[in-house]
C-alpha cells in the first residue's frame, strides 16, 4: 500500500503572473516565484553530483511557463516559455524548500552547560573510537554538542594526537607546527610553557582567521597540579544577555587588540570577545588575558567596559560554570575554540608534565559526523 503524505501531495496548482501556486492535502498553500523554479531546475544540475550547472544570471527576472502539470510521477513538470526547457520537480521536494510558509524550527542548536556537565563528562576511549564508525560518531557528536570532549587511553607517544585528527579530519599547521609541545621552559616564548596556572582562554585570538578545533594531549603527568579545565562560552555569553545586556552589548560591540610576537611571528588582530553573527547570535568567543593589549576605547567607555570585562572573567574562572578535570598520560580533549575557553591549573616545578597541542577544524568534524550518519534519521537534536 502506498503512503500519502498529505503535506507533500498537491490538491491543486495555480500559475499566476509571477507564481505558481500549490494547495497541498494537508490545507497549506506554497508559492514559488517562477524565476526561483527555474534557477533550481533538477534537469539543470550535473547528474553526477547534483550541482548547478544553469547560469543564474541569465535567466530572464520575468521568466513564465507555457504549462505547468503534476504528471504520473508525482512530479510538478513545467514547461517554461521561452526556451522550451522542461523541469521536473519532486513534490516533495518543493514542499521542504518551500519559503512562503514559516519554517519549521528544524535548526541544529548546541547544548549549553555549566559545571553540571562534571557528573556526565563527554568522553570515549581511544580503543574504541579508532576502531568503530558507531564510537567515533558518537564521540564526534558529544564535540558538536558540547564544544568538548575527552578522549581517554590514547597512543603514549609524540604526534599520536596528530595521527587522532587523521580519524574525522586535518591537522591545522600554524606557526606552532604540526602540533606542539607544551612543558616547562626556562626561557619561553609563551607563559604556557611555565608553571603558571593559565586562566580559561580560547587559543589563537590574535588571528582573523581562528583555528575553530583544539587538541590538548597528555603525555606525561608526574608533577603535582596542572588540572585542565573548560567552560562554555556560549553559555557565558547566554547568561549575560539575559542578567546583563548593556555588558553583553559592550563585549560583542567593542573590538579588542590581540597581539603575539616571538622570533618568527608577529600576529595581531582587533575583534571583539563576543562575535555576533548576522542574526545576532553568538557566533565564537575570544578571550585571552595573555594575549590582550591594553585596552582604547573612547574614554567614557572605559569603565563600564572594564565593568563588563571583569564579570566575564569572573564566570569564565566560576566553579558554577567550569568543569574540571585531570588527564593522565595517553588522555586528551578536544575543544571547540570558538566556543569553549579551556585553561590549566598551575604545577609543581618538581616532576614533569608534558602535553602536546594541534589543531584542526569543526568543519571537518561535522562533515565526518553527517558521512558517519548517512541513511540515519537526522542528527538533529540528539543527545538531548
Ligand atoms: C595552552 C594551553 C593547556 C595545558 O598552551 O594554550 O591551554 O594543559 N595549555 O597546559
Ligand atoms: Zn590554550
Amino acid at each position: 500500500m502506498t503512503h500519502i503524505n498529505p503535506s507533500n501531495t498537491a490538491t491543486n496548482t495555480v500559475m499566476e503572473e509571477h507564481m505558481l501556486t500549490i494547495d497541498w492535502a494537508d490545507g497549506q498553500q506554497s508559492q514559488f516565484h517562477y524565476i526561483w523554479l527555474r534557477d533550481n531546475c533538477p534537469q539543470s544540475c550535473d547528474p553526477n553530483n547534483g550541482q548547478r550547472i544553469g547560469n543564474t544570471a541569465s535567466i530572464p527576472i520575468d521568466i513564465k511557463p507555457s504549462s505547468v502539470k503534476v504528471n504520473e510521477n508525482q512530479q510538478v513538470e513545467i514547461v517554461w516559455a521561452n526556451d522550451q526547457h522542461v523541469s521536473r520537480f519532486e513534490l516533495s521536494w518543493l514542499r521542504t524548500h518551500c519559503y512562503s510558509l514559516p519554517s519549521p524550527q528544524f535548526r541544529w542548536q548546541p547544548k549549553l552547560w555549566g559545571s553540571e556537565l562534571k557528573e556526565a563528562l563527554p568522553e570515549a576511549y581511544y580503543h574504541e573510537i579508532s576502531t568503530s564508525d558507531e564510537a567515533l560518531k558518537n564521540w564526534l557528536l558529544m564535540i558538536k554538542t558540547y564544544g568538548v570532549a575527552i578522549l581517554r587511553g590514547a597512543p603514549i607517544k609524540s604526534g599520536a594526537i596528530a595521527e587522532i585528527v587523521g580519524l574525522f579530519g586535518y591537522v591545522r599547521e600554524s606557526s606552532w607546527g604540526r602540533f606542539f609541545d607544551i612543558k616547562f621552559e626556562t626561557n619561553p616564548n609563551t607563559v604556557a610553557r611555565t608553571h603558571h596556572p593559565l586562566p580559561s582562554h580560547t587559543d589563537e585570538p590574535f588571528r582573523h582567521n581562528i583555528p575553530s578545533v583544539q587538541l590538548i594531549q597528555c603525555l606525561v603527568s608526574n608533577s603535582v597540579g596542572g588540572d585542565s579545565s573548560v567552560v562554555d562560552g556560549f553559555q557565558l555569553a547566554a547568561i549575560l544577555l539575559d542578567q546583563e545586556p548593556q555588558m553583553f552589548k559592550l563585549l560583542s560591540t567593542l573590538s579588542v587588540h590581540f597581539y603575539f610576537e616571538d622570533e618568527e611571528s608577529c600576529l595581531t588582530t582587533e575583534a571583539p570577545i563576543i562575535r555576533l553573527n548576522e542574526l545576532g547570535e553568538v557566533a565564537s568567543v575570544r578571550f585571552s588575558a595573555h594575549s590582550t593589549q591594553p585596552f582604547q576605547f573612547p574614554f567614557e567607555q572605559m569603565l563600564p567596559y572594564y565593568e563588563a570585562y571583569q564579570t566575564f572573567a569572573r564566570m569564565c574562572q566560576s566553579p558554577d560554570y567550569q568543569v574540571s578535570f585531570k588527564l593522565d598520560a595517553g588522555d586528551l580533549y578536544v575543544v571547540d575554540n570558538w566556543r569553549v575557553l579551556h585553561g590549566r591549573t598551575g604545577f609543581s616545578e618538581t616532576g614533569q608534565r608534558h602535553i602536546q597541542g594541534c589543531y584542526s577544524e569543526r568543519d571537518d568534524i561535522y562533515s565526518k559526523l553527517e558521512v558517519l550518519s548517512r541513511n540515519e534519521p537526522s542528527l538533529f537534536n540528539r543527545l538531548d
